[in-house]
């Protein structure tokens, strides 16, 4: 008898072996895909909302506008809301400007503050604003507010992902 002979145990625990490690391999993969897969996912990044503001409708004031979007957070779909400060500069350009205070990140108001009108105004610790979102020196906040991107799509206004000034 060739040494190299398999036994029958020997082929039996092959067998199970490789019959075993298909089986969890082909019940692992699902797990690891479903793990994985958001991830993977292309980021939604980049993609405008679209908010219920006219575009004929906005003036030179500030208007609060808010919106809500799904945002997806790895598993979990979410409902969140959002606002800007939005309004037309004086070449006809919409602006539109994050409320969140560059300071600690309250929220901020247009024209709140009897001793700064026409600034907007962060009530948590005083710091102001001027239109275009430039923080006041000698106020807590260091940068100007984040603006967002716009757009138009069916004479409504879209926004995109709010980023810092640029420049600034
Ligand atoms: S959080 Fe706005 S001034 Fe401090």
């Amino acid at each position: 008898m060739s040494k190299h002979r398999v036994s029958r145990r020997q082929f039996l625990n092959y067998t199970l072996t490789g019959v075993g490690g298909f089986m969890a391999a082909g019940m692992l993969m699902p797990m690891v895909r479903f793990a994985v897969d958001p991830i993977l996912k292309a980021s939604e990044g980049g993609d405008f909302i679209p908010t219920p503001q006219k575009v004929s409708e906005i003036t030179a004031e500030p208007t609060r506008v808010d919106f809500k979007f799904e945002q997806q957070d790895a598993w979990y779909t979410s409902e969140v809301s959002n606002t800007a400060w939005v309004y037309k500069d004086e070449n006809g350009e919409i602006v539109a400007l994050s409320p969140i205070c560059k300071h600690l990140g309250c929220v901020v108001d247009w024209n709140k503050d009897k001793a700064n009108p026409d600034h907007f105004y962060c009530p948590c610790h005083g710091g102001l604003y001027t239109k275009d979102g430039t923080n006041v020196p000698g106020t807590p906040p260091a940068a100007p507010l984040d603006v967002y991107p716009t757009k138009e799509k069916d004479g409504f206004l879209l926004l995109g992902k709010a980023e810092p000034r640029k420049g600034a």
